[in-house]
């Protein structure tokens, strides 16, 4: 057991903050056991980790960003979807046949993400088994908790990342049985234009399917094109349906565009929508309505989306995912904005959920953890809790994470 002692703050509810201002979180065995005050008078042996005058805050959660795109960070962004698929994403994951650089990129990666302070996150890799199984084992050796998805893909693309969809299926099967507790396979068909329906209905139909991630409604030439390649059905998210692919371990990336009525059956299922705000914009995608989401009870988490988002960094995209609701509020009045606990709950409770009990401090939630240092300007100047929280999200940086936990296990970077 150990008592972490600082100023505690976390979103049990979206829209407030739940702070201790010199408080306790009993921990034992990587499980939050008792939060509050003055836990070291009703533990007196329990030895103490002194953060005091350091915010304690919920790790981050990345739902939604693609491993094998990290080194094109910021590359391209002058197009939008298809054409940037075609020119610098499909070229680059196309690298990933060779393993060793694959393990150079994931070295990086894994060190970066950490860095950022996240601690959970569900990534795509590409269609190549045994770099898909490396990332596994990196992450692994990382103590990040991750989900981690062989791309499935078996047309429109260059021939170098076309594959056979019966060999697709059975490594498919074969990675859902690597991993461990904290680290598991995800099925990942990479969106409807890259899967036949044969792919999409055996990946559907696997019998020890369970979680899946794939990407929804980005961009408006793509929904033009599902029209085409898919004449009969209803909507975009009727083809994953008709599938057997959307159920409350579904992750659906973006989803900027699904109408209402798609909506209301993403949440009836509990899917989630990953939101990537970064990569929305950067793509010239479109702006979600986040907040009507939110408030529709949808599944929502953040996700960065590199390589379409410039960064690993969560804590920029809860400033934009602020930032773009607040453009949707000015250009049609009656969108809502998304308050600054909204953000940092999807970032955090939320998005954790699709992890269990991660992000957030109550009784039973895993201890996924971020100390943050003392604002130098606390020396002059008093803020609440919530306000040096938000100067640490709006407009402080990584540096200032002095420890990350996930599961009550330190995480550390080069
Ligand atoms: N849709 C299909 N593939 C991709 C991808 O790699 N990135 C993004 N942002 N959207 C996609
Ligand atoms: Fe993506």
């Amino acid at each position: 057991m150990r008592l972490f002692k600082g100023d505690i703050i976390h979103t049990k509810t979206p829209n407030q903050f739940e702070v201790f201002e010199d408080g306790y979180i009993l921990e034992d065995n990587g499980i939050v056991v008792e939060v509050g005050f003055e836990l070291d008078k009703k533990y007196p042996i329990v030895k103490i980790i002194d953060h005091t005058g350091r915010l304690l805050l919920p790790s981050f959660v990345d739902l939604h960003t693609h491993a094998v795109q990290y080194a094109n960070l910021g590359l391209g962004l002058d197009e939008e979807l298809l054409s940037w698929l075609e020119i610098y994403t499909f070229k680059e994951e196309a690298k990933f046949s060779d393993i060793s650089y694959a393990k150079k990129v994931f070295s990086y990666l894994l060190d970066d993400i950490v860095k950022a302070g996240t601690t959970r996150v569900v990534f795509f890799g590409s269609i190549h088994e045994e770099a898909t199984e490396l990332l596994i084992e990196m992450s692994i050796a990382k103590g990040i908790g991750a989900y981690i998805g062989k791309v499935n893909m078996d047309r429109n693309a260059p021939d170098s990342l076309l594959e056979d969809s019966d060999n697709s299926v059975a490594i498919t099967k074969r990675l859902l049985r690597v991993g461990n507790d904290k680290v598991k396979s995800i099925i990942t068909p990479r969106f409807a234009p890259s899967c036949s329906e044969k792919l999409m209905r055996e990946l559907g139909e696997l019998e020890d399917k369970l979680e899946v991630q794939t990407h929804i409604s980005e961009n408006r030439d793509e929904i033009k094109w599902i029209e085409e390649l898919f004449p009969d059905a209803k909507s975009y998210l009727d083809v994953y349906l008709k599938n057997g692919l959307i159920s409350n371990r579904t992750i659906l990336a973006h989803a900027i565009f699904s109408t209402k009525e798609e909506l209301s059956v993403i949440k009836e299922k509990g899917a989630f929508i990953a939101h990537c705000p970064s990569a929305n914009v950067n793509l010239t995608s479109g702006v979600m309505d986040a907040k009507f989401y939110l408030d529709q009870g949808i599944n929502l988490g953040l996700g960065t989306d590199v390589g379409a988002g410039d960064s690993l960094s969560i804590r920029k995209n809860i400033v934009l995912a602020i930032q773009m609701s607040k453009i949707n509020h000015i250009i049609s009045n009656e969108k809502k904005i998304l308050s600054f606990s909204e953000a940092f709950y999807l970032a955090t409770k939320r998005g954790g959920s699709y992890f269990g009990k991660v992000g957030s401090f109550e009784k039973g939630y895993k201890l996924d953890m971020l100390v943050i240092e003392r604002d130098k300007l606390a020396d002059i100047k008093d803020f609440s809790l919530v306000e040096k929280l938000q100067r640490f999200i709006y407009s402080g940086n990584d540096e200032m994470i002095l420890e990350r936990y996930c599961e009550g296990v330190k995480l550390f970077f080069y």
